[in-house]
């Protein structure tokens, strides 16, 4: 049987998302509702995406009992109230990065999933693209010895993106994109926490952070660093270093398509869209949709790949990261 998915908002990234769940097949995957603050807006997206049922409310998608997962689109500052009302409603839950404001939502977030007992997963895309799964496998038989260094960049330059920069849209490079760089050395190290985080940044007049470079120390001598940035366009890519050779991911290290493992590169293409996308490599998000199908069928409450632990493990270094470098939300002194 089909997963019916819900779709939680209208604007861009869930434009992207419907378009990778459509690159599935349809006897997997299907849109059956979408709902947005606006019913013209859900309408106008139904119409485009042709999906049966449009609502203009969220709570009317919460009460629809045609619904297996909900895919939450909505800018981060809403993620909180948004996840509580599917996971209250018994819905399962799919949630863009970053999954809060900071721990103490994603925290609150998490035992709501628990108490209702649905499963739930941020979505961190980039773990499942069949690249990040390949170099799991490779980084798990040792391709390049005993990992020393990683390193990681993602910045455009996005001041005139509303979002991006206003505080109370939840503005700021890292949240937004440091979070990909980060969730790659998680990734890489095995979840592990580092022992010590160095931080700088320079934010902007609003506030929240435009560049921030990272240091990361983990035991055994082993380190990583990072930079993001909403005001710069960065080189996008990453390497491991290992103590027998390296792994290079190209520009977009965070929707990676091929890398190159001690000089030898392997491709994974994508498939076509059938609608012009709002961002790079967006149907790569088929591969996360995959991924909570399979789950939710086996009844699982969260993902391996991206569990809970690897949610919280997120916020907590973000919210060390943004204490080092002054950026405070009006959500954080709640
Ligand atoms: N996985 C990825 O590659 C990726 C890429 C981009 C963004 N994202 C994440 O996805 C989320 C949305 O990003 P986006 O670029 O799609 O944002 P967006 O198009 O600006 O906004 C998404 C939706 O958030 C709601 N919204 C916007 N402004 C609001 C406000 N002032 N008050 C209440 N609700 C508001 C609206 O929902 P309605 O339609 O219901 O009005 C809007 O359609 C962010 O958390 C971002 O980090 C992920």
């Amino acid at each position: 049987m089909a997963t019916r998915w819900g779709i939680c908002s209208a604007g861009r990234i869930s434009h992207d998302f419907t378009v990778a769940l459509k690159s599935l097949p349809a006897e997997d995957h299907q849109v059956a509702a979408v709902a947005a603050r606006s019913l013209e807006n859900a309408k106008e997206f139904a119409q485009k995406h042709s999906i049966p049922r449009a609502y203009g409310s969220y709570e009317e998608l919460a009460r629809d009992p045609d619904i297996d997962v909900v895919y939450i689109g909505v800018i981060h500052p809403y993620h909180l109230s948004t996840c509580l009302l599917f996971t209250n409603a018994k819905k399962n839950v799919l949630c863009e990065k970053p999954l809060a404001m900071n721990s103490k939502e994603v925290q609150e977030i998490l035992a709501s999933a628990k108490r209702n007992d649905v499963f739930f997963m941020e979505a961190v895309w980039s773990r499942f693209f069949p690249a990040s799964v390949e170099m799991r496998r490779l980084l798990a038989q040792g391709e390049v010895g005993e990992v020393k260094l990683v390193r990681s960049e993602f910045g455009f330059q996005l001041s005139h993106v509303g979002r991006s920069v206003q505080k109370e849209l939840g503005g700021g490079s890292l949240l937004d994109l440091g979070i990909y760089c980060l969730q790659f050395i998680c990734m890489v190290y095995n979840r592990e926490k580092p022992e010590c985080i160095q931080a700088m940044g320079v934010c902007m007049e609003s506030g929240v952070d435009e560049t921030v470079v990272v240091t990361l120390k983990y035991s055994k001598n082993r380190m990583a660093v990072f930079t993001c940035s909403s005001g710069l366009k960065l080189p996008n890519d990453a390497i491991i270093v290992g103590t027998k050779g390296i792994i290079r991911v190209g520009y977009n290290m965070w929707c990676p398509t091929s890398f190159v493992v001690n000089g030898k590169e392997t491709q994974y293409p994508l498939p076509e869209p059938y609608l012009p996308l709002n961002f790079i490599n967006s149907t790569g998000m088929r591969y996360e949709a995959e991924e909570v199908r399979q789950c939710v069928l086996k009844g699982l409450k969260e993902s391996a790949v991206m569990s809970h632990a690897d949610s919280l493990l997120l916020a907590e270094l973000e919210d060390e990261i943004r204490r080092q470098i002054g950026v405070v939300y009006s959500q954080d002194c709640q």
